[in-house]
């Protein structure tokens, strides 16, 4: 019953971020000559906003890893894009050392830094892949406008996408190029940082066929639509939306929970990220990712999605291990490279991956396996991180409707993606799967972190309500004991809300499947649990499933026994 990340997500933060902080203080205001129109615009956009709140999707591991291309090996540095980034100044070389970062990190073939020479020295020994494009400095130190035509004649040998605005200051220069540059440019343009500030204030120019990203968080939004930072925060997703729709561009607005909105008026949100992110640096690394995203051939609003979601889980990984307040942007290449890892060097989709996954084993050993009942065509597989919202919608009617779990909220797809993936680091964690639709699963947790209980696990099922007592449950938790015994697991814990009086929030079907299975009541709590208004019991069961020796072998990771069962 008791989930493991009930005591695992307790150390995890929901809070999120995903906004670069603000290089300067914004201001709500705008320029002259456009402020009365946009006010009046605004007004009648007050009105608009009376309206039901437009729909939104939550970005989940399933949507990005279905939207990752598959990386050929029969392939070549070209094979991945080219993309021009435009970015940094004397004041700000980091920002420049960080997007070039996060597009090679990103998986782009070529990544082309365009700069001042004061930015190159700190790149170059950083980075000694990216190439260098010697710009004309500013009389600020930032990238003259003078350079116009020479970026352009370099964006016309093949580039993919162009990235400009990390660390190029807010100059009357960077304006002027910037304008240029997107007006003029026939590949993907993503537009960060100052280059926004360059845009604020005008229409943008005609984006190029290829699309055009903005990478705004509130303040910037704000000046972007001459409104106020409130009005951005209250009415976010008709700002993102009508921006999207009126500049035919791809709006990101980063904030807790960014946005992404699509000129056909779509509408995601993203689940990851954390106060980590909240420092400078973070933003820039994002606009590399789906600048490289974008270079490598994915359509706009998917490099955007993907990288917004990448950059937030990565950083969620990353807090694990160094917390929010120390982890600094620049460490989540470490967890990203994690992340791409569990799914596949390759990262198919769930499709493609069932489709080189090894044939699971038919479910055996149950005791309605036998003749010509459903359970011949049920399979046992390792769950995915991609199987979150399937898992979800078993794992929903339990928490709303029963007091089986003692979790009271349902949680979002991303916490679900979390828990799967923090369990496969060292346990089992199986699906049961019917003509690819799952029907039930199994997983196993530590009973405690204190070492000597390393040889006890706890366990958690839950089947799903209209297949239960088909079986289903037997042979999942058989493959578990099966595999646990591999492992050298010995002692199996259950830990089970109970009822004197059964009613439709709590019966004692979990206890009376245990003891089936040959699980005994070792000890109970009484009135533990408060849900629905009422009390409730917790018993823990236990079963046996090997020796207790001394010395005892190791305990071994589910990693290191899985091929064992083609899982
Ligand atoms: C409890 C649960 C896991 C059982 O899974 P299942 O697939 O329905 O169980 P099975 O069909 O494999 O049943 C196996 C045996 O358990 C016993 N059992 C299962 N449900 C039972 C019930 N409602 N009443 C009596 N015995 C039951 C029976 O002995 C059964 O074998 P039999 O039908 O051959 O006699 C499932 O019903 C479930 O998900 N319940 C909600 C979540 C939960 O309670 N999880 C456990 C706490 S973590």
């Amino acid at each position: 019953m008791k989930d493991i990340a009930e005591n695992q997500t307790e150390q995890i933060k929901e809070t999120a971020v995903s906004a670069e902080p603000d290089r300067e203080t914004v201001t709500d205001s705008f320029p002259e000559n456009i402020s009365e129109n946009r006010e009046q615009e605004y007004e009648n956009k007050d009105q608009a906003y009376d309206k039901p709140k437009p729909e939104v999707t939550d970005i989940t591991a399933e949507t990005v890893w279905q939207r990752m291309p598959k990386r050929l090996q029969d392939s070549h540095k070209g094979t991945f894009g080219k993309l021009l980034c435009v970015a940094g100044s004397t004041r700000y070389r980091g920002a420049a050392a960080l997007c070039t970062e996060g597009a090679l990190r990103g998986g782009c073939g070529i990544v082309t830094l365009a700069s001042v020479e004061p930015v190159f020295a700190s790149v170059q020994a950083r980075l000694p892949e990216c190439i260098l494009l010697s710009c004309r400095p500013d009389q600020e130190g930032g990238i003259s406008r003078e350079n116009g035509d020479i970026l352009l004649q370099e964006l016309s040998q093949d580039y993919q996408a162009l990235l400009m605005g990390p660390g190029m200051g807010n100059t009357a220069d960077t304006k002027e190029l910037v304008l240029q540059l997107v007006g003029n440019a026939a590949c993907t343009v993503i537009l960060d940082a100052d280059a926004l500030n360059a845009v604020a204030g005008t229409a943008l120019p005609v984006p190029p066929d290829a699309g055009v990203i903005i990478t705004p968080h509130p303040g910037e939004m704000a000046r972007l639509c001459g409104c106020s930072i409130a009005d951005v925060k209250a009415h976010r997703e008709e700002i993102a939306l009508s921006y999207a729709k009126e500049n035919n561009c791809i709006v990101v607005l980063k904030e807790h929970r960014t946005l992404i909105a699509s000129p056909q008026g779509e509408l995601w949100r993203n689940t990851t990220g954390n106060s980590g992110l909240a420092r400078g640096g973070s933003g820039d690394i994002l606009a590399g990712m789906m600048a490289s995203f974008a270079a490598t051939g994915m359509a706009p609003l998917d490099a955007a999605i993907c990288s917004v979601w990448l950059h937030g889980a990565a950083a969620e990984r990353c807090s694990r291990r160094m917390s929010e307040t120390v982890m600094l942007p620049h460490n989540i290449f470490f967890d990203l490279g994690k992340l791409f890892l569990e799914q596949g060097i390759q990262y198919p989709s769930p499709k493609a991956l069932s489709e080189v996954r090894p044939e699971p084993s038919p479910v055996s050993g149950s005791s309605k396996g036998n003749g010509n009942n459903k359970m011949e065509e049920i399979q046992i597989r390792a769950a995915i991180p991609g199987d979150a919202p399937a898992l979800l919608d078993i794992y929903r009617p339990y928490v709303e409707q029963t007091a089986i779990t003692f979790e009271y909220e349902v949680p979002s797809p991303g916490e679900f993606v979390r828990r799967i993936s923090n369990t496969l680091r060292r346990y089992p964690y199986l699906v049961a799967e019917q003509n690819g639709h799952i029907l039930g699963y199994s997983y196993a947790s530590p009973f405690k972190e204190r070492r000597a209980y390393d040889w006890t696990v706890e366990m958690t099922i839950y089947i799903a309500q209209d297949a239960r007592a088909l079986g289903i449950g037997t042979a999942l938790y058989s493959r578990m004991e099966e595999i646990l015994q591999k492992m050298h697991i010995v002692n199996l814990e259950a830990c089970i809300a109970y009822s004197e009086k059964e009613d439709k929030t709590l019966t004692n079907d979990s206890t009376r499947f245990h003891e089936a299975l040959g699980y005994r009541t070792v000890g109970r709590f009484s009135q533990c649990g408060y849900k629905f208004g009422h009390w409730y019991d917790m018993i823990w069961m236990e079963k046996i499933i090997g020796e207790h020796r001394s010395p005892m072998p190791p305990v071994l990771g589910f990693n290191d026994v899985r091929e064992l069962f083609s899982l």
